[in-house]
């Protein structure tokens, strides 16, 4: 049986970059819950921080996440703060197989740090600071090793991530429907 395969991950991980060669590959539809977002509110996600608030954003991205994991061949770049929610989790486990994009907090400032469209990491002066994306990643991390497939993306090219992954689908897809027919 195909499931959605779900990337999360901190900010700056990869999730879009891998998913969309990862979609490629498997011949599965890409979708990006953020640019969904963006598109149904025709709102940038700063100005939907700025102006309506997190938690407004937080069930805009619940929202829109229920309604991609609708569809089972896909895969699915959330935002950071997905799995911050339980009931996020507890979806994603029922529906999809969740591959976490390990990155550390250098790594992650060192790609976004000249990046200023996630208002979470900035500073009061609006600047990307290494002490908030570390403190974030740090509070995240139960968040993120909750996930069965651990993949570390940093040290390593793009390829080699992207061919993990898609080998891990398509052993999974052949070792999920074995057991659906047996059971
Ligand atoms: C967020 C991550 C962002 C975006 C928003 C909040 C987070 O997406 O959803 O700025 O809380 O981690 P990316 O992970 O694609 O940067």
């Amino acid at each position: 049986m195909k499931k959605p395969v779900v990337l999360i991950g901190f900010m700056g991980s990869g999730k879009s970059s891998i998913g969309k060669q990862v979609a490629l590959l498997c011949g599965r539809e890409f979708i990006d819950l953020d640019q969904r977002i963006v598109l149904e509110t025709s709102m940038s996600i700063p100005q939907i921080f700025a102006e309506q608030g997190e938690p407004y954003f937080r069930q805009l991205e619940r929202s829109i996440l229920q309604k991609s994991l609708e569809q089972a061949d896909t895969i699915i770049a959330t935002g950071g703060g997905v799995v911050l929610q339980e009931a996020n989790r507890l979806l994603l486990q029922r529906t999809s197989w969740v591959f976490n994009l390990i990155t550390s907090p250098a790594a992650i400032f060192q790609r976004l740090c000249k990046d200023r469209s996630r208002p979470l990491l900035l500073d009061a002066t609006g600047q990307v600071s290494y002490e908030r994306v570390e403190a974030i990643w740090r509070e995240r991390q139960p968040y993120y090793r909750w996930a069965p497939w651990q993949i570390v993306n940093e040290g390593r090219s793009k390829e080699e991530v992207v061919e993990e992954i898609v080998q891990l689908i398509r052993l999974n897809v052949v070792f999920d429907s074995s057991t659906t027919e047996e059971g």
